[in-house]
């Protein structure tokens, strides 16, 4: 049984793929955490077990923010600021429900898993696709790329 009737899940599709091989295996592993974690949800497995999930999320997030900041750091990328507080507000929604979650606010665990499913798929496809876009424009033979 998922969360209001349906299951909801973060399909992995051509539309996620941006072409970055360090970009795409991080991106495939956060949709594989935000999947456990709707599972944990949808199919009650507890408080304990939700909260793991949401926090393997929240690292694993962060240190993929890392890696990113790092390459927008290292090419001067031109958006890297307004890219930086999008990756923030992911950060604070996964804090806010790890809270949420300790006090089991069910219903506010929903509209926080739509938040997530919605940033997920949203900043891959605008912000993220840009940002593999002005990567892919660089010349490595001169700056070669750190790995990520
Ligand atoms: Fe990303
Ligand atoms: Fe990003």
């Amino acid at each position: 049984m998922g969360i209001g009737g349906r299951l909801m899940s973060v399909e992995w599709n051509e539309s996620l793929f941006l072409s970055h091989d360090g970009m795409d295996d991080d991106h495939r592993q956060m949709a594989a955490l935000i999947n456990k974690l709707y599972l944990s949800i949808g199919e009650s497995f507890g408080k304990e077990a939700t909260c793991r999930a949401a926090q393997s999320l929240l690292d694993f997030a962060r240190s993929h923010f890392d890696h990113e900041k790092k390459l927008m750091e290292r090419y001067r990328y031109p958006d890297t600021l307004r890219h930086l507080w999008l990756h923030r507000e992911l950060l604070d929604e996964l804090h806010l429900l790890i809270n949420r979650l300790e006090g089991s606010s069910a219903n506010i665990t929903t509209e926080s898993i739509e938040f997530i499913d919605n940033w997920f798929t949203t900043h891959l496809r605008d912000s993220d696709a840009k940002l593999a876009f002005f990567l892919s424009t660089i010349d490595h033979d001169i700056n070669p790329a750190p790995a990520l």
